[in-house]
């Protein structure tokens, strides 16, 4: 399969987790490309929910990609605006595609914040015609390493 990996990042944990579900894919033979989404203007984490004036120098063409794995980190109790405009630019192309999507948050347990988030990216994507799988939600990232982001991917990914 073609997978296409797109993620806001800011601090690096929802792409150390990309990176782990990227080699995993790779591991199993998928052809794997990850876009960590870059800004024309740097994002203002003092309005964290705002997605006005939000525009990318790097959102990719996904026309030739069967799987899409959308991540992006927890802001003020929502998916953050940067992987939510991202969604809304990429629009109706998304019509088909199988979409997986995560986030990473902070607080210790998925549901405070993280699967409201979490389903908020899914309802976003399968309004578009996405075909929504299920997604995922990995907590407390202050205290993240490798492991942890290996069994992550594995456990984000067995739905495939
Ligand atoms: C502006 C801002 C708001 C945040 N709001 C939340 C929140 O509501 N709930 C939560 O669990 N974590 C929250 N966090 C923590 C991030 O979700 C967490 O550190 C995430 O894993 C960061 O991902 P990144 O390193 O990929 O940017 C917030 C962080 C920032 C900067």
């Amino acid at each position: 399969m073609n997978v296409l990996i797109i993620i806001h990042s800011q601090t690096g944990k929802t792409l150390g987790l990309a990176e782990s579900a990227q080699a995993l894919l790779a591991s199993q033979g998928h052809n794997v490309e990850l876009v960590r989404l870059e800004t024309v203007e740097p994002i203002d984490t003092r309005n964290p929910t705002k997605k006005k004036n939000i525009d990318f120098t790097n959102l990719p063409d996904i026309s030739s990609a069967d799987l899409l794995l959308l991540g992006g980190p927890v802001w003020a109790f929502r998916p953050s605006p940067v992987i939510m405009k991202a969604i809304e630019d990429l629009g109706g192309k998304l019509a088909g595609k199988k979409v997986i999507a995560f986030v990473t948050h902070a607080f210790p347990w998925a549901w405070l914040t993280g699967t409201s988030s979490m389903n908020a990216m899914r309802r976003a994507v399968g309004t578009l015609g996405a075909k929504v799988l299920p997604g995922f939600v990995l907590s407390s990232t202050n205290t993240v390493n490798a492991d942890r982001f290996n069994k992550a991917s594995e456990q984000m990914l067995q739905v495939l």
